[in-house]
């Protein structure tokens, strides 16, 4: 199975320079993340990579198109690629099944059309009537790759942090069952 896994504000902000705009104030969400990735294969970005330091429990897969990137104290344990085809070669030689694309943004495009279900958490800071701040944005709405909403999963809300986090699961064709 091909999973996506992302979190965005409800303006479709996904990233923030080298973090996420709401930081490390989204727990329930990272701890999803943790938990939904492990024992499986993730596949990001190099940027993304670069900003999420170690993932211990899964196999981390980080593409770039540059040949002579080389991991250095990130994670010895991650595997480099340069295409997609190079990312199916290598899950197919591993012995866990199950592959997560984790973003960021910039490798959504790639795979979108490979992606059988999205863990999608949206996020919302009740302590503020304006939007995160970000850099990053998801190019279009999940809709416009044929996804529609199969559940809402559960709603977190943070007491200490007001981040309200809403979890979703998408697949594609739901609405013509
Ligand atoms: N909210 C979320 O769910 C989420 C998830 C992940 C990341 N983020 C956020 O997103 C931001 C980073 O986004 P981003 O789009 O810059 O980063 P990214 O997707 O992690 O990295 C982009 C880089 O990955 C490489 N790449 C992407 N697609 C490729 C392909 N098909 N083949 C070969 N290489 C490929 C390229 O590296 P080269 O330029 O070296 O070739 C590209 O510049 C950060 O703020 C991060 O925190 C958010």
């Amino acid at each position: 199975m091909i999973y996506g896994i992302f979190a965005i504000g409800e303006d479709g902000v996904m990233g923030d320079f080298n973090g996420l705009p709401w930081g490390k104030k989204a727990k329930a969400d990272l701890r999803f993340f943790m938990e939904f990735t492990h024992d499986k294969i993730v596949v990001m970005g190099k940027n993304t990579f670069e900003s999420v330091g170690p993932l211990p429990g899964r196999r981390i897969i980080v593409l770039t198109k540059d040949k002579s990137y080389r991991h250095n104290s990130f994670d010895p344990s991650a595997k480099i690629v340069h295409s997609k085809e190079d990312v199916y070669k290598f899950a197919i030689s591993q012995s866990e099944k199950d592959i997560v694309i984790a973003g960021g943004p910039g490798l959504i495009e790639s795979f979108i059309d490979d992606i059988q279900i999205i863990k999608l958490t949206v996020i919302k800071d009740l302590a503020s009537d304006n939007p995160f701040d970000g850099s990053h944005y998801l190019a279009k709405p999940f809709s416009a790759y044929g996804f529609d909403l199969h559940s809402l999963d559960r709603i977190e809300k943070d007491e200490v942090t007001f981040i309200h986090q809403t979890f979703y699961t998408l697949k594609r064709g739901v609405m013509n069952k």
